[in-house]
């Protein structure tokens, strides 16, 4: 049977939103070189997308970690599946996730990456749960939006691995 989706953000609001908050991370790494790191699968339609607006020098490396099965509720395990091929010693990481949802996979990987010895290391989201976060000191830089709590698709984000390509953020109404 077909989900019904119920469009939450539309592509005219997300992509105007990145334009934003490209901006802004353009004007604050003025004179500096952004290292952004790609969270797979998810992140990876929003780091083009805000990558593509930048003005500042950028590279880009990859990782895949997995806290999640194909369902809608965290295992709170949280596992490297793909690492990054380049190391991060003196370099302004920019981590560019998906959705922060309990901040589990987010709190383990900063700890990890941190440990790589790079200059700085701020993190950019797309979306934020912040009704569900367990880990309270994960410090977001940057959100284009804040939603509720309603498990979403697109842009990246799917259910059971259907729905990334989606053009536009959509609640899957059960
Ligand atoms: P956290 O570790 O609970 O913060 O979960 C982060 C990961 O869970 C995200 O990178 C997503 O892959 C996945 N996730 C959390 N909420 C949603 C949602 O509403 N839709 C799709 N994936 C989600
Ligand atoms: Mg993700």
């Amino acid at each position: 049977m077909e989900d019904k989706i119920r469009v939450l953000l539309t592509e005219e609001e997300v992509n105007s939103r990145i334009s934003e908050i490209a901006a802004q991370i353009s004007r604050d790494y003025a004179g500096k070189h952004v290292h952004m790191i790609c969270i797979l699968k998810g992140g990876v339609f929003f780091t083009c997308e805000l990558a593509k607006r930048l003005t500042v020098p950028v590279s880009l490396d990859f990782m895949s970690v997995s806290s999640y099965g194909d369902d809608t509720k965290s295992s709170g395990v949280v596992r490297i599946v793909k690492d990054l091929d380049e190391p991060l010693a003196g370099k302004h990481v920019l981590i560019v996730e998906d959705i922060i949802d309990s901040g589990r996979t987010l709190s383990y990987l900063i700890e990890v990456l941190k440990q790589r010895g790079p200059e700085d290391i701020r993190l950019c989201t797309l979306l934020d749960k912040p009704e569900r976060r367990v880990k309270k000191q994960v410090k977001v830089d940057y959100t284009c939006f804040t939603i509720p709590d309603e498990f979403v698709v697109g842009y990246g984000l799917d259910y059971a691995q259907k729905y990334r390509n989606l053009p536009y953020i959509g609640v899957v109404e059960q």
